[in-house]
């Protein structure tokens, strides 16, 4: 493809890629490129977008982009960061937010316009920002607001200039397809010039070229992506060119391992081995309560479990090369990109990793993919629904929703609720957060509610809902946990018991995912407490919270209490931002 009818310019946004796969999901090419990309090299374009980021305006050294963009003939769309750096530069007031807007908002239109045509009131958007658009810039008209942001969208039809605060490019903004189809056909007047369904060949085509000649050896989880991109080295290498291995570090759910072995059988598998490494991953993590080191130890523990089965089997440097299933919401969180934030180092991106990708030995079919697409790719590929539905699973497994504290606390009372004294991983206007949640007493009957909170508190970045518990808050306390057998073993039995009672129930098939955390917060006698954390996502890029039937939920949590050691069940009902899906 020669020049794209869109250029996506990345202003370290954690959906600035996604903004680009929505385009071309319009049959429309769009290519990122960095934002400083100076105009002249964009004028063919119909279109240039900016993306979000992780910055402000005002901050020495942000992300900036060439003002003359805004005098080329073709369109130009600003999206959240990039909303405010068109007002900034074009002569608007741009301020910096005391707290900000995360997650769910609705939006109200006040005028008519090209870019929010045919978007009703009271539309479902996703935010994620901390400045704000306080005065468009003249020649611009404000054109609709929400009830923490007045300028939630603004545009200049006759200089072809278009901004949104909100995100249009990610599943959870209802109106978001229609906005950019606003942009590509209305405004830019786009033509469809790509095929999307061509993926496979291509891949298969990249597979062969990054492997040229050598052995891929393999390691996979019994999750989604690995499965996927492992079949599609089988069917690009053929058999006797794949190696696979399935390790077990201790670290995995309840009759994990079996359900691997008896299903990689089926896909063909003739080289693949399960590799018992549990006391590999568990002894160094001992006494480790960071989550950034915990994932790194584990990321690199992987690099030398590889190591050793590749050294008995006798491979050379030469002669093979490492797949991953890596997708690239991985790559993005892990601060992939130049100027994106970096939320947290997924197992598959630690330095070990790195060294061989740079050394050119590693092949990541999906790493330009979401969940989403790995799935529809997986079923083109006829692998069983039984593999492709299941939720997904981190590759750091338990490791990573075992919270750990390294001193003790004590819960602290505000006025609505208590702050527990664990703190969890955030992203909230495209950067990393690391605070502690809220926990209220009940259920709110305002979903809204936890937003409303988080959007007030700038201390906290979830809140969850007591729903069971031994005592009252008030005698409960931080317990100092840390990766234990006996805690990961506490924390599958609840996970085992959510998944049998989801699967029962049919919620299973209701939520996107399920996890099941285990915190240090409880009395000296049953030192943990639970979380519930189900969400529906479309590809893990935003979440929104599910709740549960009453009943049912009554049935989890009474089960749940009944596990040695457990004090009390919360239910998570923060939205991804401001939290991530997992706790960390
Ligand atoms: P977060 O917690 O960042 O997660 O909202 C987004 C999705 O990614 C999964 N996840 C991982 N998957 N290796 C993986 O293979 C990892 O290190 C990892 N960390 C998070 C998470 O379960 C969710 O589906």
């Amino acid at each position: 493809m020669e020049s794209p009818q869109i250029i996506v310019l990345d202003s370290g946004g954690q959906y600035c890629h996604l903004i680009a796969r929505k385009v071309r999901e319009f049959g429309v090419y769009a290519e990122v490129r960095a934002c400083e990309t100076p105009a002249e090299q964009m004028e063919s374009a119909k279109g240039i977008i900016i993306s979000g980021g992780p910055r402000s305006v005002y901050e020495p050294g942000a992300p900036m982009i060439d003002p003359s963009i805004f005098n080329l003939p073709g369109a130009t769309l600003g999206i959240c960061y990039g909303q405010q750096l068109m007002a900034y530069l074009l002569g608007g007031d741009v301020q910096r937010g005391e707290k900000g807007e995360y997650g769910m908002a609705m939006l109200d239109v006040d005028a008519p316009s090209q870019i929010l045509a045919e978007v009703e009131s009271n539309s479902q958007v996703w935010m994620s920002h901390r400045d704000t658009v306080k005065a468009v810039p003249p020649g611009f008209t404000a054109l609709a607001h929400t009830s923490t942001c007045a300028i939630a969208s603004m545009e200049n039809a006759t200089r072809k200039l278009y901004a949104v605060q909100f995100h249009p490019e990610v599943a959870h903004t209802h109106p978001g397809k229609q906005i950019l189809r606003n942009f590509l056909f209305n405004i830019c007047g786009c033509h469809q010039d790509w095929d999307p369904s061509q993926r496979i060949p291509a891949v298969e085509e990249y597979i062969r070229k990054t492997a040229a000649g050598r052995k891929v050896f393999f390691f996979v989880s019994g999750g989604v992506d690995s499965t996927v991109a492992y079949t599609l080295c089988l069917q690009a290498l053929g058999p006797n060119s794949v190696h696979g291995a399935y390790v077990d570090t201790g670290l995995m759910r309840e009759h994990e391992t079996d359900f691997v072995r008896d299903n990689f059988a089926r896909l063909g598998a003739k080289n693949f081995q399960i590799v018992d490494a549990r006391n590999e991953f568990l002894a160094p993590l001992t006494g480790i309560t960071e989550p950034e080191k915990k994932r790194h130890i584990i990321g690199e523990q992987f690099v030398a479990v590889q190591e050793r089965i590749l050294q008995s089997g006798h491979y050379t440097d030469d002669d093979w090369i490492l797949g991953q299933g890596t997708i690239y919401p991985d790559t993005i969180e892990s601060g992939g990109t130049t100027k994106a934030d970096k939320i947290k180092t997924h197992h598959n991106r630690v330095a070990g990793i790195q060294r061989l990708i740079d050394a050119g030995r590693i092949v990541e079919p999906l790493s330009l993919f979401y969940k989403d697409e790995v799935r529809e790719i997986g079923r083109e590929l006829r692998i069983p629904d039984e593999l492709l539905d299941r939720h997904p699973f981190p590759g750091p497994g338990l490791a990573i929703r075992c919270l750990c504290a390294e001193a003790k606390g004590e819960a602290q009372r505000i006025d609505e609720g208590y702050i527990l004294p664990v703190h969890s991983v955030g992203v909230q206007g495209d950067e990393r957060t690391y605070r502690p949640a809220l926990a209220l007493d009940n259920l709110p009957a305002d979903e809204l509610h936890a937003t409303e909170l988080i959007n007030r508190l700038s201390n906290i970045n979830r809140v969850v809902a007591t729903v069971g518990s031994r005592v009252p808050m008030n005698f409960m306390h931080g317990t100092a946990g840390t990766i234990t057998d006996s805690r990961l073993a506490r924390l599958r039995r609840a996970d085992a018991i959510v998944r049998r009672i989801s699967t029962e129930s049919g919620f299973e098939g209701k939520v996107w995912q399920f996890p099941v955390v285990l915190l240090p917060v409880g009395t000296d006698q049953h030192p943990d407490s639970i979380v519930l954390r189900p969400i529906d996502s479309v590809d893990g890029m935003t979440a929104s919270t599910v709740f549960m039937d009453p009943a049912l939920l009554e049935r989890m949590v009474s089960e749940l209490m009944a596990v040695e050691g457990v004090c009390a069940v919360f239910y998570d009902l923060t939205h991804k931002p401001p939290a991530t899906i997992e706790w960390e």
